[in-house]
């Protein structure tokens, strides 16, 4: 649809960036912190492993104050559950405590609302050991980890996310190092533990309303729209598939309690059926979100059938990388798609799926939407004078922003946007080396150097634009 003019982006919205603690704080065993599952997992060798990423629990104040001067209205960042509850379940750790006391503090302090994500892929070790989501012990320890941050915080929090791209985890758990290696029947298992993190997810959002009855708190998978191939009938079937297997069986679970019919037919059709009970489906149908977050990077593609050939070459995307769809042959099969560009890691980049995947959200669950990561990973260069010429980034983020704004006017209520990320950090799987952030932290994959922060262009671009509330797009800016 074309508009003669343009809905603004209301006033009050949420103009933000984001973080997780694992990638950002480093201080990964300091003040009492318990390990996590990330701690744990093996990367590869040549890539910076979590111990210091950029030393944000030591340098938070100073990056809080960027983070200010960048005019953020939010800072979306997670609770190291580890580091309240060292073995996620048993003594609370004061110093945890006072670490996010002081966080929440300083973000305020400076008029900022703290967007608070509780769980983003750093389960504690201790509760691994036990079976981490595969013993249904974990949805109680989630409960009373959640409680704990709701009660501690929930005087200063408005706005909560219970977990961060659970779907990631299930599709993608060996990629991003939250499902142990040599997990055996690892399908049949991780749906069994995704329907316990949709329980505990359940579980955290009515305690969220029942202890903070004006607090928000909604769900944050990461949601893209899935291409057919062609215009086949068989491809749009496979795209069907895929969107309900990748997309709607985690929002329909969380949204009306309930598992999406096709979802449901995938998992019986592969003996993936994890076992419920009435009673989780009454609680399942209790836990009801206000909001809906959710992660965009870019659309997907997929085809019913890829020529034979092309199998191995398949296979081997797959395993790489956590944007790519892969393949079930008979239900879905990645596919390219000749009208997009890639960026230096070859994820696609569209704006305009963007568009089409808020349309596909709030069309499907009518509740607000909030984005809370997009972005571009890119290898930026610190160049003379401490100057970081990063003008792809804010080609990319004008263009998903001018589509937010025409999302905004199709009438899908969205109230923010919270690029990642606020600052460099480290990536899942590739290191500091492929870096999101409005402010550069100076170290290198294992060259530690002085972690200075230095603003990129795209921090006075991103200052600028909030400053217009997303009426200055742009792209030229004097740096
Ligand atoms: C999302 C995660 O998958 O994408 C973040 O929520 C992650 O934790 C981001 O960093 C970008 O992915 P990557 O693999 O480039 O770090």
């Amino acid at each position: 649809m074309h508009y003669q003019t343009l809905a603004p982006f209301p006033p009050g919205f949420l103009w933000g960036a984001s973080t997780s603690a694992y990638q950002v704080e480093g201080a990964w065993n300091e003040d009492g912190k318990g390990p996590s599952v990330i701690d744990r997992a093996q990367f590869a060798p040549e890539l910076s492993d979590f111990t210091v990423t950029s030393d944000h629990y030591h340098r938070f104040a100073g990056d809080i104050a960027l983070f200010a001067e960048l005019g953020l209205k939010t800072y979306r960042f997670s609770i190291a559950w580890s580091r309240l509850y060292p073995d996620g379940d048993g003594e609370l750790n004061p110093q945890g405590v006072a670490f996010y006391q002081r966080l929440i503090d300083e973000i305020r302090r400076h008029g900022i609302e703290p967007l608070v994500t509780l769980y983003h892929f750093d389960l504690p070790w201790a509760l691994q050991l036990q079976g981490g989501w595969s013993n249904p012990r974990t949805i109680a320890a989630f409960e009373r980890f959640a409680r704990t941050a709701f009660e501690l915080f929930g005087d200063r929090v408005n706005f909560w996310l219970t977990i961060n791209e659970q779907n990631m985890m299930i599709l993608k758990g060996d990629v991003i190092g939250t499902l142990p290696p040599g997990t055996p029947d690892p399908q049949k298992t991780l749906y069994q533990q995704n329907h316990h993190m949709m329980l505990a997810q359940a579980r955290a959002m009515i305690a969220c309303h029942e202890l903070l009855p004006s607090a928000k708190i909604g769900p944050a998978p990461n949601i893209s729209c899935v291409y057919p191939a062609s215009s086949r009938p068989e491809d749009v079937i496979a795209a069907n598939n895929y969107s309900s297997i990748r997309n709607w069986l985690y929002l329909d679970l969380a949204c009306h309690g309930r598992y999406n019919a096709l979802a449901w037919r995938f998992m019986a059709e592969k003996g993936y059926l994890p076992s419920i009970t009435a009673q989780d489906l009454d609680l399942l149908a209790q836990g009801r979100p206000d909001f809906i977050a959710f992660n965009y990077y870019a659309s997907t593609t997929v085809a019913a059938d890829a020529p034979r050939e092309n199998a191995a070459a398949q296979r081997a995307r797959e395993i790489e990388d956590q944007q790519l769809p892969g393949m079930d042959s008979a239900v879905y099969i990645g596919a390219d798609n000749p009208h997009l560009e890639h960026n230096q890691f070859g994820w696609y980049i569209d704006p305009v799926g963007l568009r089409v995947t808020c349309r596909e959200i709030y069309e499907r669950y009518h509740l607000p939407l909030i984005v809370t990561e997009n972005g571009l990973g890119a290898f930026d260069k610190l160049t003379a004078g401490n100057k970081i010429h990063d003008d792809d980034r804010i080609r990319y983020l004008s263009d998903h922003i001018r589509q937010l704004q025409l999302a905004i006017t199709d009438g899908v209520a969205l109230f923010g946007y919270c690029p990642w990320s606020a600052i460099d950090l480290v990536s899942t799987h590739q290191g500091i080396s492929k870096r999101y952030g409005f402010v550069y932290v100076n170290r290198d994959e294992h060259d530690l150097k002085d972690l200075a922060r230095h603003r990129k262009k795209s921090f006075f671009w991103y200052q600028r634009l909030i400053k217009a509330n997303g009426q200055r797009l742009e792209t030229d800016i004097e740096y």
